[in-house]
């Protein structure tokens, strides 16, 4: 595949790691905490939709620096906005496009993780979260609600009494707290936590690639669907995975008792 190479103003792209699948993205904002104005998501979703053009990607890392994933949509953008500036931004278009990547993106979480940083956090298919996080919608502190996923994706995934509580207090929660509310998937030491995510998505890069956009496909469905729809749509899945090369591969490999090479065909 060609050279990939980006040149953005609010994010950096480290492709050192794409021989083994690999893309880490860094919020770099760090005079605003990573505050995610939308030229930050902007690029973010243009990287997503060039990694997607090609067939190296196998897994992305989203990431912040050590005091801030993210503090939330950037604040003096959003003062002086009106509601027809907000319908007119494409912020809408582009939290959508995120969630329409197909391979795992993998949150590594450091220091603050809020508002629209919590919510760009649970967009991605999971959490990496290191002991010094602190995270929350603490949008109503501002006088406004959160608007992508603070009050929905966070209800499903803590249910109602918590999410609630955190949102309508704006009250922070901790990294701790947040395994313990099923929220991220581990708690590593801060210093770590990017290391942590690379060997997770190291694991993830060696699967096949088709298995890990089906996986994906259907646990995003369970957010969107009855349990009859999605268990419907994950049977599906199941079968279409018995038409892949990869299938006979990862069957086979067990069998012959050696690792399996998958290329996702
Ligand atoms: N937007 C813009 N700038 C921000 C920001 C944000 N969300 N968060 C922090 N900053 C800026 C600060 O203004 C400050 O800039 P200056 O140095 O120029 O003064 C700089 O980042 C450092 O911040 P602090 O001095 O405040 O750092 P701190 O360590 O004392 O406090 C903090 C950290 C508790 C996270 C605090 O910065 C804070 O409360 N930030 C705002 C958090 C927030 O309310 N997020 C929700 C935003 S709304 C939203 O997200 C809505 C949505 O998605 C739809």
């Amino acid at each position: 595949m060609s050279n990939l190479s980006f040149d953005w103003e609010n994010i950096l792209v480290d492709t050192a790691d794409l021989h083994e699948g690999i893309v880490t993205i860094t919020l770099n904002r760090p005079k605003v905490l990573n505050a995610l104005n939308t030229q930050t998501l902007k690029e973010i979703v243009l990287t997503l939709k060039e990694l997607q053009r090609r067939d190296d990607t196998r897994v992305v890392i989203l990431t912040g620096n050590e005091k801030a994933f993210a503090a939330g949509a950037d604040i003096a953008q959003m003062l002086a906005a009106t509601p027809a500036d907000q319908i007119k931004d494409e912020r809408e278009g582009l939290w959508k496009e995120f969630t329409l990547f197909p391979l795992p993106i993998i949150a590594a979480v450091n220091g603050f993780c809020l508002g629209g940083g919590h919510e760009l956090a649970m967009a991605c298919d999971t959490i990496i979260a290191g002991d010094n996080a602190l995270m929350g919608q603490p949008e109503v502190n501002l006088g406004i609600t959160p608007g992508a996923g603070g009050t929905q994706r966070f209800t499903r995934t803590i249910g109602k009494a918590r999410a609630s509580y955190y949102a309508l207090t704006g009250e922070m929660f901790s990294a701790h707290e947040a395994l313990e509310m099923g929220l991220v998937a581990k708690v590593v030491p801060s210093r770590t936590t990017l290391a942590e995510a690379r060997e997770c998505a190291k694991k993830m890069a060696k699967k096949s690639p088709m298995a890990l956009r089906l996986i994906k496909e259907s646990i995003q469905a369970s957010f969107n669907t009855s349990l009859d729809e999605g268990l419907k749509l994950e049977r599906r899945n199941f079968y279409l995975t018995f038409s892949m090369e990869d299938q006979k591969e990862g069957m086979r490999a067990f069998l012959e008792k050696r690792s399996p090479n998958y290329t996702g065909s």
